[in-house]
């Protein structure tokens, strides 16, 4: 140890000409003159070439602190840990880096934003009562952005939570039908257990199914009946589910969720598309 703590030093006085990984480096200890290879690629942090202290002098004292890599490497391995959970709750990558922190905010869609938030921050009163909530809005306002952001907030709280696409998850169901080893349950089951259920985009098709209407119903029926919170978003407004869903999924997700919550404000696909064309010229 003492030895390492005299290279250190040596290290963070500069003593050493090339102190890079990589190298063999050359200490001088009191004529005792001796190599230490220093293998690449090996060291997270330089600064204390992950002994995780620093050692420094002071008025001829060693004096022993904490590297800020070892916070550092605890955030980053967290942030690993979160963005896992997240892809195993089947939020895709793109939705994956969607945070309350880099939604942009303005005067029409701060009260989503807000409702939002809000309702991730008291999840753990939302999950014992049921309280869902439903975002509705145009396309390209933010929605999935926000349930995305309430997804990861969730599961930073240390909640189980499904994000399924509606079209996607009725693929999906449809093609257990044809295989002899998937069943339709094993999809349904963790939808039905998990704290918190995304249902994103329900209105995306103009017409459903009876087939269709049917699985929705069933799925929203199962949180229902198990008083579990879903978080839906839509395109469309009331009137729309109820003439293409049913009377019985529209007084479900009305008593789930209370008021929904509209979405206003730009179209940010067509902001980012308008800043590209600029950007052009
Ligand atoms: N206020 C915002 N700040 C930052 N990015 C935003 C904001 N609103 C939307 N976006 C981004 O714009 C893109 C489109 O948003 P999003 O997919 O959430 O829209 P949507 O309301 O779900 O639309 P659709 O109804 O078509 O599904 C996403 O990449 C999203 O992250
Ligand atoms: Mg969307
Ligand atoms: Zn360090």
């Amino acid at each position: 140890m003492e030895k390492i703590k005299r290279e250190r030093l040596a290290l963070q006085r500069g003593e050493i000409s090339d102190p890079r990984p990589g190298h063999h480096v050359r200490f001088d200890a009191g004529g005792d003159t001796y190599w230490r290879f220093y293998p690449p690629g090996r060291y997270f942090c330089r600064r204390c070439l992950d002994l995780e202290k620093i050692y420094q002098e002071q008025d001829g004292v060693v004096v022993v602190t904490p590297c800020s890599c070892v916070e550092k490497r605890r955030q980053e391995a967290e942030k690993k840990q979160l963005e896992n959970k997240l892809a195993a709750a089947g939020l895709r990558k793109k939705f994956r880096s969607r945070t309350f922190e880099n939604f942009s905010i303005t005067e029409l869609n701060r009260p989503a934003w807000e409702a939002a938030k809000a309702y991730a921050s008291n999840f753990a009163t939302h999950r014992q009562s049921g309280k869902s909530l439903f975002l509705v809005g145009d396309t390209g306002r933010g929605k999935t952005h926000l349930a995305a952001a309430v997804l990861r907030e969730v599961v930073r709280q240390g909640y189980k939570a499904a994000f399924v696409v509606t079209i996607e998850l009725l693929s999906d169901i449809r093609a257990t039908y044809q295989s002899e080893t998937k069943t339709e349950w094993q999809i349904l089951q963790p939808l039905k257990d998990v704290d918190l259920l995304v249902l994103d985009d329900i209105s995306a098709l103009d017409q459903y199914s009876d087939w269709e209407k049917g699985k929705i119903f069933e799925l929203i029926n199962m949180r229902y009946e198990a008083e579990k919170p879903i978080l839906v978003t839509s395109n469309k407004m009331v009137g729309w589910i109820k003439d293409r869903l049913g009377k019985k999924v529209v007084d479900r997700l009305l008593e789930m969720c209370g008021d929904f919550v509209p979405v206003n404000g730009d179209n940010y696909r067509e902001r980012i598309a308008f800043q590209a064309r600029c950007e052009d010229y």
